[in-house]
């Protein structure tokens, strides 16, 4: 058929017409008795059931003279992702386009959307939903922090704690060949455990200590960035770094309560990185 279109010199698309026809004629059939027959029931997905859940999150606007409260919110669990961020932008996407909160990159990165999830603090976009209907679920802001609106707290003490200890590599000397400062893969290894910090804040808010001296003691966090410099083989401001979190509140103030270390989603361990502190500032010596 082909080549005798192209022999004939009379237009292909003109003389293949019908037979395009036919075919699709022939597809249209098909698709609709595949779309009746018995197969039909096997091959369109099912649909889950409805299952809604009640949300309880905490509401406080400061242009408001009403004083905070929890809001109640029904969700379909099943009509949204597992992790509670999915949960809470719905409810704002769908319900409420009001409610605040921070995040940015939903997988554990950025540590902006940390909160307190059925009483324990966490990043909204790596906890799961708790998946029993029968169970109210209540989201808060992280504790004993200000708030700014909603879900979304006031940073600036926490954030100029971590400036204070000056979270950056001092060094005197020269670069020794010009362009950056090598470590032995020893020296690196040291680091493993601390550098993967995000700053999201669980930690220092669900230490009981920092909630009540907060304007003081340094937390959990903070101390945790001040013992990676501390050990970083290339910083040769050492002793003033040791110096500078010497006190009896800014690190003392730590009880090895432990809290820091059950809920930070990176699984790191403050608590045992003040206690290498400790040890530094009592001996001397950096281990
Ligand atoms: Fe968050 Fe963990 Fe860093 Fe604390 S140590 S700020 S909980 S990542
Ligand atoms: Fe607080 Fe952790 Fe120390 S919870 S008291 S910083 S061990
Ligand atoms: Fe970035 Fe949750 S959105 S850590």
């Amino acid at each position: 058929m082909l080549a005798q279109a192209l022999r004939s010199g009379t237009g292909l698309g003109q003389q293949l017409l019908p037979q395009v026809g036919a075919l699709s004629a022939l597809a249209r059939a098909v698709t609709s008795s595949a779309a009746t027959g018995p197969a039909a029931a096997e091959a369109a997905p099912a649909s889950k059931p409805v299952v809604e859940k009640e949300f309880l999150v905490y509401r406080w606007n400061p242009d408001s003279a009403e004083p905070p409260k929890y809001d109640s919110y029904k969700v379909d669990i099943n009509a949204c992702g597992p992790m509670m961020l999915d949960v809470l932008l719905k409810i704002k996407d769908e319900q409420d386009g009001t409610l605040s909160l921070r995040r940015s990159c939903r997988e554990g990165i950025c540590g902006s959307c940390a909160m307190n999830i059925d009483g324990t603090n966490g990043l909204a976009c790596l906890t799961k939903v708790d998946r029993d209907a029968s169970k109210v679920s209540r989201v808060a802001p992280l504790p004993h922090m200000f708030v700014v609106k909603d879900l979304v707290v006031d940073m600036a003490n926490f954030y100029a704690q971590y400036k204070h200890i000056q979270p950056y590599l001092q060094t005197t000397k020269p670069k020794p060949d010009g362009k950056e400062f090598l470590q032995s893969k020893e020296e690196r290894a040291k680091l493993d455990g601390l550098y993967e910090c995000i700053l999201c804040a669980c930690c220092s808010t669900s230490c009981p200590s920092y909630w009540w001296n907060s304007d003081k003691y340094l937390g959990p966090a903070v101390l945790l960035a001040a013992y990676r410099w501390i050990i970083d083989s290339r910083d040769d401001f050492t002793e003033q770094r040791i110096k500078q979190v010497n006190d009896q509140y800014k690190l003392y103030r730590c009880h090895t309560i432990m809290n820091c270390a059950t809920v930070c989603p990176k699984g790191l361990n403050p608590g045992k990185a003040i206690a290498k502190v400790k040890q530094i500032v009592e001996t001397g010596k950096v281990v």
